[in-house]
């Protein structure tokens, strides 16, 4: 993808790009003593992706601070999934703007998925020219060029250009207990709403001896959880030869011995008997499946372009949940979207209670520039997504409450992962299905695997005590 009006602006290649060696740049004292900002917006991806930068430009002397107001760099990781994404980062930049006014030598730094939208770009150049960085998805490793050539005067534009698959790249991971490991890249289903695709580009799998390693390092670090990480992860491995399906790579990283695997997002179309069977069968994968839905409608689906019908679906929800004991299942669904009639609405309904799910993430549909669904007729108002959207979360939210209060009384296992904000004497964790606990404990049970027993169940969390 190719930006528009680039005729100032310096255009790389990140396969062209001399990697930096930080030690070199820590030696040249070019950023000592500079603080940076940096905020993340969006999915698990970019959080996981905000690791990777944070370790680039500490690498180079940077050190992190909690306000934008402290720093001498400020970068925005954003995300460009639905419209109210692209506000939140412009109201952001509202405040940077002021703030540079007073600190020109103030940098900022927009990059993720909206700074690979071609539109964004060009509002960029036209009516944001405070901004002095921008790059994508793909040149995230190449920052610290970035970086140099701003402080050198250059004015940089990085236009997205698709990147390989980088190894070796170290992250500044916010927890030592969990941790995220990507085991591919963008994506290749092309759902017709979905911005993915070209933010993110076609789906680049790792190979599977580099994510295993990372795991093993992992895990002598002493992780208690991994979550594997990609926009379509059963479909890992189709775009690479002679490499291993999900399900294999799935049981390799078991066997590392991890006590807690995850993953997300999984795609209903790529989700295979041996893939059931693997989650089954083994202990250390744990029980929770995030498995999107879209649409009830199998007519809506197939304009979606999701490659299923409303029956597959709930085919393949059954036959999850009958084979893997204890399985929670969340999903996404999208409301309002072009052409959606009442009719079809209702077999959303039908679905979500058909399938009594965990949880799930409701959206009104927003159409994304470049996407097939951006040109379908929409005659639905917005007040009838509105309301469509609050009868769905009505329904959602009592199949919420009722599969949390399945687990009054009983004693779970709940990995602690950090203190509580619901009082000072609590700590939170999860549950192996991924449902959030309070519990009363001391702090040295962070980082424990610890048997708690369900006192009190909510819609969104449980309050527990630690059994002893
Ligand atoms: N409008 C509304 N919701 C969307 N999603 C993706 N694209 C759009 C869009 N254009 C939702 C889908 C997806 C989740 C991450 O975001 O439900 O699964
Ligand atoms: Fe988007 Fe569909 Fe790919 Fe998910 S599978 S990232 S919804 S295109």
């Amino acid at each position: 993808m190719k930006l528009p009006n680039l005729q100032e602006a310096k255009i790389r290649n990140s396969r062209e790009v001399q990697y930096i060696d930080a030690q070199i740049v820590r030696d040249l004292s070019l950023f000592k003593g500079k603080n940076y900002f940096i905020k993340t917006y969006g999915c698990q991806m970019n959080v996981h992706d905000t690791e990777l930068i944070k370790n680039l430009v500490e690498g180079i002397g940077f050190t992190e601070v909690e306000k934008m107001e402290d720093a001498d760099l400020v970068i925005l990781n954003t995300c460009a999934i639905r419209e109210n994404a692209h506000d939140k980062v412009f109201g952001f930049l509202g405040r940077c703007k002021h703030e540079k006014e007073t600190r020109p030598d103030m940098i900022i730094c927009v990059c993720g998925c909206m700074a690979q939208e071609p539109s964004v770009c060009e509002e960029i150049l036209d009516r944001h020219k405070y901004i002095d960085i921008v790059f994508g998805t793909h040149n995230m490793h190449d920052l610290p060029n970035l970086l140099i050539d701003k402080i050198k005067k250059t004015t940089i534009e990085v236009p997205s250009i698709e990147g390989d698959v980088i190894e070796g790249l170290e992250y500044t991971r916010d927890s030592h207990i969990s941790a995220w490991v990507n085991i591919m890249y963008g994506c290749d289903k092309f759902c017709t709403y979905c911005i993915v695709p070209y933010t993110r580009g076609k789906q680049r799998s790792r190979r599977s001896a580099n994510i295993l390693s990372e795991v093993e390092k992992l895990a002598l670090e002493g992780y208690k959880e991994v979550t594997l990480l990609g926009q379509n992860v059963n479909a890992y491995g189709k775009d690479l030869q002679d490499e291993l399906s999900f399900p294999e790579l799935l049981s390799k990283v078991s066997d590392i011995g991890i006590p807690r695997i995850r993953f997300v997002t999984s795609h209903p179309w790529d989700f295979t008997d041996e893939l059931i069977e693997v989650i089954a069968t083994r202990e250390n994968i744990m029980p929770y499946i995030h498995l999107p839905l879209q649409s009830g409608s199998s007519r809506i689906l197939k304009l979606m372009g999701r490659r299923y019908t409303k029956e597959e679906y709930l085919t393949l929800f059954d036959k999850i949940k009958k084979n893997i004991p204890n399985v929670a299942i969340t999903t996404d669904i999208i409301v309002g979207f072009p052409g959606e009639t009442e009719e079809d609405f209702l077999d959303t309904l039908e679905v979500v209670r058909k399938c009594e799910y965990d949880n799930a993430f409701t959206f009104i549909f927003s159409p994304r520039v470049g996407t097939p669904a951006e040109k379908m007729k929409d005659d639905t108002p917005l007040s009838e997504k509105e309301s469509r959207l609050a009868r769905l979360n009505c329904l959602v939210n009592d199949y919420s409450l009722k599969a949390n209060q399945k687990y009054l009384n009983e004693v779970v296992e709940v990995l602690v992962t950090g203190p509580s904000d619901k009082g000072e004497n609590k700590v939170c964790g999860y549950t192996d299905t991924m449902k959030l606990v309070n519990v009363i404990a001391p702090k040295d049970t962070i980082g424990k695997i610890t048997k708690v027993k369900i006192t009190e169940a909510k819609s969104f969390s449980l309050n527990g005590e630690v059994v002893r």
